[in-house]
């Protein structure tokens, strides 16, 4: 979900609506703003796309001072119709909310024997009416606004307005985040900076716990301890790095495109004749440290689990691997020479932001890596290394995870050599195959045609497996997760080794086999893995620079010298064949069905 914020004189609905477009990779279930203007107050909300809210604005004209809230959204409580749309109001206030109140069933019980009516099924509603319900016994809407924050649990960031102090902005953060912009008078607000870029550029990013208004002349920030909380006055970059798609037909493939330039910028400066720097890391971050747990969600997850891989081949270090949403609840066993490495593009994830606070309470080293400077991963974590991939607005991501494993097997090197477990020869020999990734990934005009061919059939079928071994198992789950995304078709992936004790009975060939072969790593073994399941009649796609003779179909990669550089081949292989499958059945591949760029609730 997205949320933005205005009170100022500038163009309110603008404002609104360009922030919105900004945030609607983060959810486009359903859009809304509420706007109040001298003694009017108006509301939009409509389901699905943007578009559609926008086209019910257009006779909205304001003239001078306004307050508006507005929200796109991601469903969690209630299905994606126009009343569960955000902001939900009661009799005279209007609120837009990210996160979920997690005690909104008893609240709701409550406020339903008070009175109140609910017209959605959402947890966000009840704060409207407990605030409505607080004006009544509170002299003034501040303190009944305290009143509501203190009875709810969860995790949110709230914007209120209300018709009884149309001008100001009400906020609260705690759990999701929410950022406070300035520009003279002009007040903005928004979930992410995305949508502050090229509007202000004095920045507040709310800790969790800090909550208070803005009014034309005033803005007030406290928390629970603190009375009076300065503005932080951070800068934002003042021009605007908004993605376009550049003439390529959706974000995903300009991203695909991107993805040799972009990880050019992730080595820069840190792959040097001598070996990895990471001027952003305290030469001390590894003393005392024998172990590393990643932990992540989605495809971050499946660049972790690539890493441990090289954690222990490279650097000779123990690491694990955790799904943020398990790693949560599973009472874990902390100790402190464990580093704790959170991966996350956005740096919002919900899950992974609660399992990085564990472990930062358990007392271990926090290091997270992530695409977005000042998210509350980075802000939180003691030390944290930026993956510089850029805006990413395709909801499946790409280029994205091409950087979280450079970053990744930079950091391995970079343990390898404190521990001395390279020697001189092996570590150039890495550092040398790191420069060539950039060359690998630039997308060859035969590899796009071919997954464009191959797409055609492969719309068909019942399924789809993807398998590898070694690091080419976690490039088989992102293989699957992309095509499963935004094809909707059934893929899984699994490490080939294992298809024999059980996913082999599925076998038939109605089922597509996308088998990554590598000449470089466990060759012969995959290659009978593969047998077998051609034995078993599956159809076989064989993702190689190898021309394996048994296969039905080939994607022919070049041929080159390190495992490595085959995961990069067979990476924007598999994620151009996802997308042209997606293509060709005609969904909409930057905004899939039911995902969300950036899941902020657990
Ligand atoms: C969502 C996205 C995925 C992403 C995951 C983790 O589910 O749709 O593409 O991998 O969140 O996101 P993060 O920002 O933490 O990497």
């Amino acid at each position: 979900c997205g949320i933005v914020g205005h009170l100022g004189c500038q163009n309110t609905k603008g404002i609104l609506l360009n922030g919105l477009a900004e945030l609607e990779y983060r959810g486009y279930d359903s859009a809304g703003i509420a706007v109040l203007n001298n003694k009017d107050r108006h509301i939009f909300k409509a389901v699905g796309k943007l578009e559609n809210l926008k086209e019910k604005t257009t006779q909205l004209s304001l003239n001078e001072f306004s307050v508006g809230i507005g929200h796109t959204r991601w469903a969690t409580h209630g299905k994606p119709t126009e009343e569960n749309a955000h902001p939900h109001y009661g009799s005279d206030t209007y609120i837009v909310h990210n996160g979920i109140i997690e005690n909104y069933q008893e609240l709701k019980t409550v406020l339903q024997k008070d009175g109140f009516t609910f017209v959605s099924q959402t947890d966000t509603e009840v704060f409207v009416h407990l605030f409505e319900k607080y004006q009544k016994n509170h002299t003034n809407n501040y303190d009944a606004f305290k009143s509501a924050l203190s009875e709810i649990e969860g995790a949110y960031a709230i914007l209120l307005i209300t018709d009884s102090d149309p001008e100001t902005i009400y906020f609260a953060k705690k759990g999701s985040p929410l950022i406070l912009g300035l520009k003279g008078d002009e007040k903005y607000f928004a979930s992410s900076d995305a949508a502050l870029l090229g509007q202000c550029s004095d920045v507040h990013f709310f800790e969790d716990g800090e909550f208070g208004y803005v009014t034309r002349n005033e803005v007030h920030i406290e928390s629970v301890t603190e009375k009076q909380i300065k503005f932080q006055n951070a800068k934002l970059p003042s021009d605007k790095l908004s993605a376009q798609k550049e003439g390529y037909r959706f974000f995903m493939e300009k991203e695909i495109y991107e993805q040799a330039d972009v990880l050019a910028d992730t080595l820069r400066g840190r792959v040097l004749d001598t070996g990895i720097e990471f001027d952003e890391l305290d030469e001390n971050l590894f003393d005392g440290i024998s172990e590393i747990k990643l932990c992540a969600c989605g495809t971050s997850y499946h660049a972790a689990l690539t890493s441990s891989y090289l954690f222990e081949r490279l650097a000779k270090i123990k690491s694990s691997v955790e799904i943020a949403s398990e790693f949560r609840y599973k009472e874990p066993l902390l100790t402190k020479d464990t580093l704790f490495l959170a991966i996350s593009q956005s740096g919002e994830t919900a899950d992974t932001l609660e399992a990085l606070k564990m472990a930062k309470q358990a007392g271990l080293k926090t290091l997270s890596i992530c695409n977005v400077d000042n998210s509350s991963i980075v802000r939180l974590s003691d030390a944290s290394i930026l993956t510089r991939a850029g805006i990413e607005k395709g909801v499946a991501s790409t280029k994205a995870f091409a950087t979280q494993v450079a970053v990744l097997w930079m950091l391995s090197l970079y343990v390898a050599q404190f521990k001395k477990s390279l020697d001189t020869k092996e570590l150039q020999n890495e550092l040398h195959t790191l420069r060539e990734v950039p060359n690998v990934t630039v997308i060859k005009d035969a590899i796009h045609e071919k997954t464009k061919r191959l797409a055609k059939r492969y719309l068909h079928g019942h399924g789809f497996f993807f398998i590898g071994r070694d690091v080419f198992y976690p490039l088989a789950l992102e293989g699957a997760l992309k095509l499963k995304e935004i094809s909707y078709l059934h893929a899984e992936g699994y490490p080939a080794g294992e298809m024999k004790h059980g996913p082999i009975a599925l076998a038939d060939p109605e089922l597509f086999t996308i088998a990554l072969l590598s000449e470089n790593l466990l060759f012969e073994k995959t290659k009978s893995n593969m047998e077998e399941l051609g034995a078993r009649d599956s159809t076989i796609c064989c993702v190689s620079s190898y021309m394996y003779d048994k296969a039905d179909d080939f994607i022919v990669l070049p041929k080159c010298n390190h495992y490595m550089l085959e995961f990069y081949e067979m990476m924007t292989a598999t994620q151009l064949l996802a997308m042209e499958i997606a293509i060709k059945l005609e969904n909409d591949v930057d905004m899939p069905r039911n995902l969300a760029k950036s899941v902020t609730v657990e």
